[in-house]
């Protein structure tokens, strides 16, 4: 077995190998070498006892020692008992190696997309950070597995050959020469092994995605008649990532097989030498040579098949890997400052592109002081949910600068910031947890801050008319809240911080009349001693509003108050002909 093909894999493994890795894998090799030896000792030991049979002599001798025929029976049951013990050892040890790798895999690649930057996280397609997370930690365990297989493999041949060489110097000789040559000719198809691993390893990640998109679009699929050409389009990716499967399973059954079929003919070959070499014309020695070399072979097929599944899984560790060096190259550097308040908000020629070319945001200049509600209007794709975005520092602007107080936006502490400044999506996200849970989200907000943000959001009456209050629980995409009571429970989840700044992206955009006129009332109770951004395509939404801002192309088109507003944006006056149509 050539270790130095093994490196570059375990190069793969390395971000995963859980401390104390040398001593874990020594701790591993060592007793599987005990066990070998044991084992091969049992092995002379049965040998010799037949050999004693068949010569009908009373005593055993074993290099110095001389034995009793019970002597050497009751050694051997010892011999076994310590076998199976270092078995056991070793088994518990690679176990245990392998699930730390695998809760290091897993847990450093949730971590890293947690830490990475709201780009480096949307730029994923949804569906991906589970199927690596699950599928590809899994394998990276399976490869650490592998390594011990290795670990095991080398240190039981080291063992059985060791003894064999004992036994019988020649014929261990000619094995080892023959495994070596074979293992030598076996070295193209590693290279082949590996590339079926990798394909296969990416077909079943994009497999994972595309299933990901039917259970999301599983009632669009089934009201536009979809699930035909859907299904036959998974069918081709399922008979894709069968095929590559297929192809990895037949190397990695054939390989160790066709090795080990020709390492037999090798051992038939060095018995033949054996038999003709006088001074070896033993019958104790042949028959120990045999087992010992049986014995051999099958550690040496364990290395054989050891490295096949190095090569198998080899692939999903570097997968992995690689995405969580992508996610750790995505990462926002913010500052460490607490401004004693982050109003006003200041815009100063604030620009963004995402490709590099396309101004989104095309020098943006804007003042918001406390108190004011702002509305944003303005046509799809004209930058609005983009502004939202960078307000809350999810992005960066390409160009010009946000300032929060006098403290630029991006100097502010985190945690500073996310106590300061709060979020409505368009669609309410629930958690699987309480409605309390849901208002509090992983915060430290207590049941009479809970309260005092449903009743904000004009939905604690409702809340507590559930069968247990703010504890009743919900699920992720619930049906016991309407649409409007889900969003209002976003809003008090945005509430329940207390923010300076609350930003709201279309929250009524899908909304029943009477929850929307619920959130426009919160919209102007809020706005006191607060800024509250909102965009909104709904007159009814927008008439609190102490200013509109209308972006059309990433411009402002107009910074004023809803009247004026209306009088001179051409937009504007279309928007609220259409509401009032
Ligand atoms: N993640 C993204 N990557 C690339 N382009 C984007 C992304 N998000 C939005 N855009 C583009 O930026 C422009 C503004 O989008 P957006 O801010 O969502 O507009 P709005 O919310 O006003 O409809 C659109 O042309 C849109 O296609
Ligand atoms: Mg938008």
């Amino acid at each position: 077995m050539k270790l130095s093909a093994l490196s570059g894999d375990w190069d793969d493994l390395r971000p995963f190998l859980p401390p104390r890795t040398p001593w874990r894998m020594s701790g591993i090799g060592l007793t599987a070498f005990l066990g070998g030896l044991t084992e091969s000792l049992i092995l002379v030991l049965v040998t010799l006892t037949a050999d004693s049979l068949i010569r009908q002599q009373e005593t055993i001798s074993a290099g110095p020692l001389t034995l009793s025929r019970s002597q050497a029976v009751g050694l051997a049951v010892l011999l076994v008992v310590g076998r199976v013990s270092m078995t056991t050892i070793s088994a518990r040890m690679a176990a245990r190696f392998a699930s730390m790798v695998m809760r290091r895999a897993q847990h450093g690649l949730v971590t890293a997309y947690l830490a990475s930057s709201h780009p480096g996280r949307s730029s994923r397609q949804v569906g991906d950070l589970s199927a690596v997370t699950v599928n590809h930690g899994r394998f990276t365990a399976d490869l650490a597995n592998a390594y011990t297989m290795v670990a095991t493999g080398v240190c039981g041949l080291i063992a059985f050959g060791g003894t064999s060489i004992a036994v019988s110097p020649l014929a261990t000789l000619v094995i080892a020469l023959l495994g070596g040559a074979l293992l030598l000719a076996l070295r193209p198809l590693r290279s082949r092994s590996k590339r079926a691993a990798k394909d296969f390893a990416d077909t079943a990640r994009e497999l994972s995605t595309e299933i990901t998109e039917v259970e999301t679009l599983h009632r669009e699929i089934e009201v536009f008649n979809a699930a035909g050409p859907v299904g036959d389009a998974l069918g081709t990716s399922v008979d894709q990532s069968s095929s590559r499967y297929e192809r990895v399973r037949f190397l990695a059954t054939a390989v160790p097989q066709v090795f080990q079929a020709a390492m037999l003919g090798a051992a038939v070959l060095s018995l033949f030498l054996v038999v003709n070499n006088p001074e070896a014309v033993d019958l104790a020695s042949i028959g120990a040579v045999v087992l010992l070399l049986i014995r051999s072979m099958s550690a040496a097929q364990q290395l054989v098949m050891a490295n096949q599944r190095v090569i198998e899984f080899s692939a999903y560790a570097r997968t992995l890997g690689g995405l969580i060096d992508d996610l750790d190259a995505a990462q926002d550097h913010f500052g460490e400052e607490r401004p004693p308040t982050l109003l006003p908000l200041h815009l100063e020629g604030v620009r963004f592109t995402y490709d590099g070319s396309t101004e989104v945001l095309d020098g943006l200049d804007v003042e918001i002081r406390a108190g004011d509600l702002v509305g944003v209007v303005g046509p799809s794709g004209a930058g609005k949910s983009t502004l939202v975005e960078l307000l809350l520092r999810l992005r960066t602007p390409t160009g010009g600068v946000i300032l929060t107080g006098s403290t630029a936006s991006d100097k502010v502490a985190p945690d500073e910031f996310a106590r300061r400044v709060a979020f409505v999506p368009q669609h309410p996200a629930l958690i699987t947890g309480t409605v309390a849970e849901n208002v509090a989200f992983f915060r430290d907000v207590g049941d009479e801050r809970v309260r005092a943000a449903l009743r904000l959001a004009h939905l604690l009456d409702e809340v507590e008319a559930l069968p247990d209050g703010i504890h009743t629980r919900l699920g992720a995409d619930d049906r016991a809240l309407s649409g409007g009571q889900r969003q209002r429970l976003t809003i008090a989840r945005a509430l329940a911080g207390d923010p300076e700044v609350v930003v709201l992206d279309e929250p009524t955009s899908a909304l029943d009349a009477i929850s929307e006129e619920a959130i426009r009332r919160t919209l102007d109770e809020l706005r006191e001693d607060r800024v509250v951004i909102v965009v909104a395509h709904r007159y009814s939404t927008l008439r609190s509003c102490s200013r509109i801002l209308v972006l059309r192309d990433g411009r402002l088109e107009a910074d004023a108050s809803p009247q004026e507003v209306a009088r001179h944006s051409e937009f504007f006056q279309a928007m609220v002909g259409d509401a009032s149509a």
